[in-house]
């Protein structure tokens, strides 16, 4: 993939994709329907009575579309979009800067917001609330304390665990959106939707084929169709056929459910040093090289959704659905 030069900056057509593949409207966000449903009315509502939109928090696993419905939120409310993340408000006084710069009605995003440092989530607590801001100037003797005004603005925060969040933080957001998995048949209308975006043909069956393997998730979804194109394009004629996409997703390494070498390693892990489980999340994560919380946030979800793992209050624990995937006899204990 060729990179552009602009202006000396080196503009990725990936990045440029990536961008143009981000539906901007309600109405063009395929899937996860309850949500949408919810916003839609809540939307609707604060627009009949010119009011912001009450907080919002999105949480799910990565990659299922929570940073895009955010500026969808702001498109369908007419307003501009403030995007942040939790580990790069790291002071009180990063997050005033950024608050005190919005306009009314303005969207503000946080990004990974259970990240936020709890001396500024203190601060965010009023600022949701009642609009104002509570912050201490100055050190030692001379300190004192300011309070400042702030335009009703609406928070979009996004976490992939709302359990990871403080309880105080939490019960400040009005609504809050549990993305889910995409079903099969929204994740193939996805990926003809991005085929269309990036201009390439595809037949029916490979698109069924490439969201049976991406885990219910968009992110994947579009990753592997864009390396799919690679393969269509150079053994191919350009367009994306049943077969260049599973020879291509068999090179890939992807499985037939979308598994990759993470979860193998995982799942291989657990079958061979730990016997089915259970297996504690920080020894298993360790066994494998991964950090803890990927393998809790992005891994285990998926597995659990499909019927593959257990978290059980001993630890870890596989259902003879693996053995069954693999080929493998279940340990003698379990029959
Ligand atoms: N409902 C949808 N319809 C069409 N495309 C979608 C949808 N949801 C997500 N996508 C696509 O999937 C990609 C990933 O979405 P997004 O970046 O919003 O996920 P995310 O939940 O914010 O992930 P993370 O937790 O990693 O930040 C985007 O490029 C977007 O184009
Ligand atoms: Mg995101």
């Amino acid at each position: 993939m060729e990179d552009r030069v602009v202006d000396g900056k080196v503009l990725n057509q990936e990045a440029e994709d990536e961008k143009s593949l981000r539906p901007q409207r309600l109405n063009q966000y395929i899937g996860q329907d309850a949500v949408k449903e919810n916003l839609r009315v809540f939307i609707d509502a604060a627009m009949m009575r010119g009011e912001s939109l009450d907080h919002v928090l999105l949480y799910g696993p990565p990659g299922l579309g929570k940073t895009t419905l955010a500026a969808i939120i702001a498109n369908e409310m007419g307003v501009q979009l403030r995007t942040t993340s939790g580990p790069a408000v790291e002071r009180p006084g990063d997050l005033a800067a950024i608050v005190t710069a919005l306009e009314p009605g303005d969207v503000l995003f946080i990004d990974e917001i259970h990240r936020l440092p709890r001396a500024v989530e203190e601060v965010l607590y009023p600022a949701m609330e009642d609009f104002f801001l509570d912050i201490v100037i100055g050190k030692g003797p001379s300190a004192r304390s300011v309070q400042l005004e702030l335009p009703p603005f609406t928070l979009v925060g996004a976490t992939t665990r709302a359990g990871m969040l403080s309880a105080p933080l939490r019960d400040r957001f009005g609504v809050m959106s549990r993305l889910e998995y995409y079903e099969p048949k929204d994740l193939e209308d996805i990926v003809h939707r991005t085929s269309d975006v990036l201009q390439t043909e595809i037949d029916a069956t490979a698109a069924e084929e490439v969201s049976r393997r991406s885990r219910g998730t968009p992110r994947i979804a579009n990753r592997l169709l864009r390396r799919i194109r690679d393969f269509a394009q150079v053994r191919g004629d350009g367009t994306i056929t049943d077969q260049v996409t599973r020879e291509a997703l068999d090179l890939l390494q992807v499985d037939t459910l979308g598994l990759d070498e993470v979860d193998y390693k995982l799942l291989y892990a657990l079958m061979d040093r730990f016997k089915g489980g259970p297996a504690g999340l920080d020894t298993l994560a360790a066994t494998i090289g991964e950090e803890s919380h990927t393998v809790e946030d992005v891994y285990e979800p998926y597995l659990m959704q499909i019927g593959f793992l257990q978290r059980t209050p001993r630890g870890r624990v596989l259902t003879p659905m693996v053995y069954d995937h693999f080929q493998r006899e279940v340990p003698a204990e379990w029959k």
